[in-house]
């Protein structure tokens, strides 16, 4: 499988850290040192995921150069589908990608390197040859904005990459390691609301709905900073790869302090650790491409250049890939 290309879609609005303490008790100064975030995107009333994921697919199948009908596959990572019955097919229909099956892919904010994997997969056995993985959330639409706990994190956007087959020698999924831990679940959630509401006679029905994201913020700061390290670390073991043969740590962009302790963990230099979550915030799925979008856009990433890339949160759940970019042809 190799990584040929990449897009992404900013939500409309930009919403500064001092415009949201008009809102919520906070300040610039509070978000800035603990989480690294100075603004985040908002998606307008009109504005919808598809819109982002749509517009993020486009771009990633411009730099590649590939005609729409020739993917096989759109797969979306989100948890905020516009539609619960799945938003891909919605999202393949804007891309007029005719050929390609699309379906939805939930993890939360380790949603886009699942759907890597689950891609790589497809393109590994030869049944695909050609496959757009998009991440893209809306977490505006489920953060509760009187909250100053959770809403000073979250953004909206979408990132996508597109893959093809390849031999095995140019493989650019170097290794993985994927990992879920339901029981630890609680600690961040978005929950359905629980209802009891009558149907016929002694008969009862749920309604859905759900409740604003619900997070103990120092359970899964703690989990990141400990499973993190440790998954990289399994990674780094079993691709017989060290730190300092890394360009760019590309980790789910969460909180600086994250992305900090993770590089030091390993001695790998602060310069090396790709992060723009100051201007988006935590964009769940879309952190991790639309970050890779950037920076191959201003050339920091190069063809060539090796990748190690963290996924974790909501679920609980986390992942690392090696990744080895190969750019369009
Ligand atoms: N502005 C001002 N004060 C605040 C704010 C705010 N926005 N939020 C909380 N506080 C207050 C608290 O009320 C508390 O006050 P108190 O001491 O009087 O009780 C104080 O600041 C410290 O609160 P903590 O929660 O201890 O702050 P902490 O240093 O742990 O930082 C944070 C909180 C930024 C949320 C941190 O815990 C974190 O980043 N956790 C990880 C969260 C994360 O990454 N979540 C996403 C995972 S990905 C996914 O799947 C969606």
């Amino acid at each position: 499988m190799a990584l040929v290309a990449s897009g992404s879609a900013q939500a409309n609005q930009t919403i500064s850290n001092t415009a949201l303490s008009e809102r919520v008790q906070t300040s610039d100064e509070w978000i800035r040192t603990r989480t690294g975030i100075q603004s985040r995107r908002v998606s307008t009333p009109d504005e919808s995921l598809n819109d982002l994921a749509v517009r993020a697919g486009q771009q990633a199948l411009a730099m590649a150069k590939w005609e729409p009908d020739s993917l096989d596959l759109v797969l979306l990572a989100t948890s905020t589908p516009d539609d619960l019955f799945g938003s891909a097919p919605r999202v393949q229909a804007g891309l007029k990608a005719r050929n390609a099956v699309a379906f939805d892919l939930t993890a939360a904010c380790s949603g886009f390197l699942f759907a890597l994997v689950t891609a790589a997969q497809y393109l590994r056995t030869g049944a695909m040859q050609r496959v757009l993985v998009i991440g893209a959330d809306q977490l505006s639409r489920f953060v509760d904005w009187d909250d100053r706990s959770t809403c000073v994190l979250f953004g909206d956007g979408a990132g996508a990459v597109a893959l093809e087959a390849t031999s095995a020698e140019d493989d650019g999924l170097l290794g993985f390691r994927l990992r879920s831990d339901g029981s630890r679940g609680h600690s961040l959630t978005l929950p359905q609301i629980p209802t009891s509401l009558p149907l016929v006679n002694t008969t009862r029905h749920q309604c859905g709905g759900y409740l604003p994201i619900q997070m103990n913020g120092q359970e899964v700061y703690k989990f990141a900073v400990r499973e993190v390290p440790a998954i990289l670390k399994e990674l780094l073991e079993q691709t017989k790869t060290t730190p300092d043969q890394l360009d760019w740590l590309l980790l789910h962009q969460a909180n600086q302090r994250i992305l900090d302790a993770v590089a030091d963990r390993f001695s790998i230099p602060h310069s090396k650790v790709l992060s723009n979550l100051a201007n988006y915030g935590n964009t769940s799925a879309s952190t991790i491409p639309l970050m890779l979008d950037e920076a191959v856009r201003d050339g920091r990433v190069a063809p060539g250049h090796l990748l190690a890339s963290s996924g974790f949160g909501a679920g609980l759940s986390w992942g690392a890939a090696l990744l080895r970019w190969q750019g369009p042809a």
